[in-house]
């Protein structure tokens, strides 16, 4: 089919390169000419593994380009996907001035049957807003759907999850709308749901907000645990193995960061309000992923007794592994709590480094080369995000090259019995204890023969 994607964001960029690796004519359209130009010699402007190869593949064999001209994008294609940003308003809503200002374009360069869809992340009534403006501009002999079409990957894991979701939501106001949509997805071995637009806006605010959810409640309960004494770990295995809860989700630590959960929760909250719905539930969730930094800042002046002129290695810039995207990445509010505090910052991410550097300057915080450059001379080690890196490096060394032995491990990655046998002042989320010697390490299983 010929596919037109307007906007080349995480969203857009893996939706073009995985329709054209499906065997669609895709023209993915931005109007940024410096990420086109890059896009056009294969280049690819975000981090994303595997995504290189497969880039190059599909501009080389002419499946995908790259444009600017939005009314060669538009006229080329049977199927436009509108997949611009909606960022957060002062108030949390989602600001629609991009989508709006791609409808209006999209809507002037009609030139005849067409489906339009809608892949941002967009607020509850979206899709009818989108109608109404185009058929107030298109010609009246032309037929042009407006679908939803939320997308779920996840940065790190966004062609394998564009490929493998586990379901595909469509929003149609009939299925026969949806046909197009239906013919371009025919060959995706995933669960179809087709619904109504405002469920499906709905379902993509929503999937989010659980997630935030899971990750809240696991914070609050290693809460609770550290001020009884259980370990979060043995809880979390005892929670996740009633299947009606799983265990996904369920890693406590600094709390969630990133480009999505912060940003939907946020307006979904207002999406109630709107409606005179208070979000309590959501509120908290919010309150508690805010304060899980605010604790872990805590932890590390009370070790430390005074933050002022000590040295703290920061490890994880990122707000998870396997991206470079530092977007509400909890780094960012305990770095600021440091330097606020008088406390010097070294900082180490395998990837994400560039990033902070717009953050930070070179002169407010040191950038290190690599972990041991990181952790020399320094009174305490912060993980805040857990690279494999982390976990695998010598700890043994990083003790003799540090000052002090205070690892404050906020995504509870380390091996807390090797940890303290290194002699380590070690601290996590959730009173995670050394395993008892006479039961072994981990959680016995009792078999009734
Ligand atoms: C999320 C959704 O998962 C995805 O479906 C949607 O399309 C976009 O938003 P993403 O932002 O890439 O994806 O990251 P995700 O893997 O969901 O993690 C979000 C944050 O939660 C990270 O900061 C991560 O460290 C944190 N997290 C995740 C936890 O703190 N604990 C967990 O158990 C899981």
């Amino acid at each position: 089919m010929k596919v037109c994607v307007i906007g080349v964001g995480y969203v857009g960029l893996i939706t073009s390169v995985c329709l054209a690796y499906k065997g669609n004519d895709v023209i993915s359209m931005d109007s940024d000419y410096d990420k086109i130009e890059k896009l056009n010699k294969g280049i690819p402007t975000i981090y994303e593994s595997d995504l290189e190869p497969l880039l190059n593949e599909m501009v080389e064999k002419e499946k995908l380009e790259f444009t600017t001209n939005l009314k060669y994008g538009v006229e080329s294609s049977d199927v436009v996907f509108v997949a611009v940003g909606t960022p957060p308003n002062e108030n949390g809503s989602a600001n629609l001035d991009y989508v709006f200002g791609a409808i209006r374009s999209i809507a002037k360069f009609v030139n005849g049957n067409k489906t339009i869809v809608i892949k941002s992340t967009v607020p509850v009534g979206t899709q009818k807003k989108v109608k109404r403006i185009v058929s107030d501009i298109i010609h009246p002999k032309y037929k042009v759907n407006i679908l939803s079409n939320p997308e779920f990957l996840r940065e790190g894991t966004a062609i394998n999850d564009f490929f493998n979701a586990d379901r595909i939501v469509i929003g149609a106001d009939n299925k026969n709308e949806a046909k197009m949509l239906l013919r371009l997805y025919k060959d995706f071995n995933q669960k179809i749901i087709i619904t109504r637009p405002e469920s499906s806006e709905l379902i993509k605010y929503s999937a989010n907000a659980f997630l935030a959810t899971k990750i809240s409640f696991i914070n609050e309960i290693a809460n609770i645990s550290e001020a009884y004494g259980s370990d979060i770990d043995e809880v979390v295995e005892g929670l996740a193995s009633d299947h009606r809860i799983n265990r996904s989700f369920l890693n406590a630590g600094v709390g969630y960061g990133g480009s999505c959960l912060p940003k939907d929760v946020k307006a979904l909250i207002k999406i109630a309000d709107d409606r005179n719905v208070r979000s309590e539930l959501l509120t908290s969730v919010e309150n508690v992923n805010k304060n899980q930094r605010k604790l872990l800042f805590k932890r590390l002046e009370l070790t430390l007794n005074d933050v002022t002129n000590k040295e703290i290695c920061i490890l994880g810039a990122s707000f998870k592994p396997n991206t470079d995207d530092v977007r509400e990445a909890p780094s960012i509010d305990i770095i600021n709590d440091i330097l606020s505090s008088h406390g010097k910052v070294k900082l180490y991410d395998p990837i994400g480094m560039n990033n902070m550097k717009s953050l930070f300057h070179a002169k407010e915080i040191e950038y290190c080369k690599d972990i041991y450059t990181a952790v020399t001379a320094c009174d305490a080690v912060v993980i805040l995000t857990e690279w494999e890196e982390f976990k695998e490096s010598n700890w043994k060394l990083i003790k003799d090259l540090m000052k002090g032995n205070i690892v404050i491990d906020g995504r509870n990655v380390l091996n807390i019995d090797n940890m303290l046998d290194l002699g380590f002042n070690y601290k996590c989320i959730g009173s995670r204890v050394q395993k008892m010697s006479e039961l072994g390490t981990g959680v016995i299983e009792t078999k009734i023969m």
